[in-house]
């Protein structure tokens, strides 16, 4: 059975496509070079990447195919559509948790120790010690998102780091806050006395540009803002003005609106400040997390061919409806 995984997510676990028992081949992730190359091979199944897809791959699939995201945000699949083509999507996720939730603290670490400019500065030729760091200890993490990576991000820095932790959530648990040191449905609150506050949202559209002007005022001009979950629930442009003007201490970004990273104003480029740490979305590019998506996005192919819809991590469950599943 051939399965197309779009380019660079191949590369990122080949030893597991080039050694599963479905015929893996790699393919051009933009949705026209892709949905052709389904239709002209009759590939049914395709493992996919965060570009966004439209229409043309959900017409080119057969009912009952299946798009497996390798990652866990499926915002830039049209599940709409997806659906009333009787096309399978899931997702992949806990696979990831670790791996994003570490690379929120290095960012946070990094900021705090001005690691890229002295390295930079180093390779450069340049010792210098330029302005003292900070301490992660006794310091305030507001975390906006208590799902798991939130919830695995506040383990990290509470348990590895000595760090006061407060999760942000629209609603409250009935579960206690562990382990976070308070959980509040209050995002002043959450931001009031924070010195990092650390993006775990997801790109759903009731999260679009969540951190606008109004929010980002409600943080301390002190704080470093990490952003490792979507660029899309980040207003970029209003984040550029307060970067600029000093009235927040720094941006560590490792997604953006548009990817590669694009401004969407020339004028207001983050790449040209001086406050800010940016990393290319490796949040979950690490072996261990590469090996996991791409099993777990096989393991979701091979469980639709052989009708095991339960065992899925399906992301549009009313398509079974429409496939005549369970
Ligand atoms: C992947 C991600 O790198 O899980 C996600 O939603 O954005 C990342 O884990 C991305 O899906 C591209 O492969």
């Amino acid at each position: 059975m051939i399965v197309l995984v779009t380019e660079q997510e191949f590369h990122r676990a080949p030893d597991v496509f080039q050694s599963s028992t479905c015929q893996c081949i790699a393919a051009a992730a933009d949705e026209m070079s892709l949905a052709r190359q389904v239709r002209e091979g009759g590939v049914r199944h395709v493992i996919v990447g965060s570009v966004k897809y439209t229409g043309p791959l959900y017409d080119a699939l057969s009912r009952g195919g299946v798009i497996a995201r390798f990652g866990v945000g499926h915002d830039r699949i049209d599940k709409e559509k997806a659906t009333a083509a009787g096309v399978l999507c899931t997702n992949t996720p806990h696979v990831l948790d670790a791996s994003v939730a570490e690379h929120a603290v290095l960012l946070m670490l990094g900021a705090a120790r001005r690691i890229a400019t002295l390295a930079s500065e180093m390779t450069a030729g340049t010792w210098a010690l330029g302005p003292a760091g900070l301490e992660l200890r006794d310091k305030t993490l507001a975390i906006v998102g208590a799902g798991r990576i939130g919830q695995a991000t506040a383990r990290i820095a509470s348990q590895g780091f000595g760090m006061r932790t407060i999760g942000f959530r629209r609603t409250l648990p009935p579960a206690p806050a562990e382990p976070f040191d308070s959980v509040t449905t209050d995002f002043a609150l959450a931001v009031r006395d924070a010195d990092f506050v650390s993006l775990h949202i997801n790109a759903e559209p009731a999260n679009y540009q969540f951190l606008n002007r109004e929010r980002l005022a409600l943080i301390a001009q002190r704080a470093w803002l990490i952003n490792t979950a979507r660029g899309t629930v980040v207003d970029e442009q209003s984040l550029y003005d307060v970067l600029a003007d000093g009235r927040l201490a720094g941006a560590a970004l490792d997604v953006f609106d548009r990817e590669p990273y694009v401004p969407a104003d020339p004028s207001r480029d983050l790449r040209t400040l001086a406050n800010v740490l940016l990393t290319p979305h490796v949040g979950s590019h690490t072996r261990e997390a590469n090996r996991g998506m791409a099993e777990r996005a096989l393991q979701n192919v091979i469980r639709a061919v052989r009708g095991e819809f339960d065992g899925m991590d399906l992301v549009n469950p009313a398509v079974l409806k429409v496939i005549g599943g369970p």
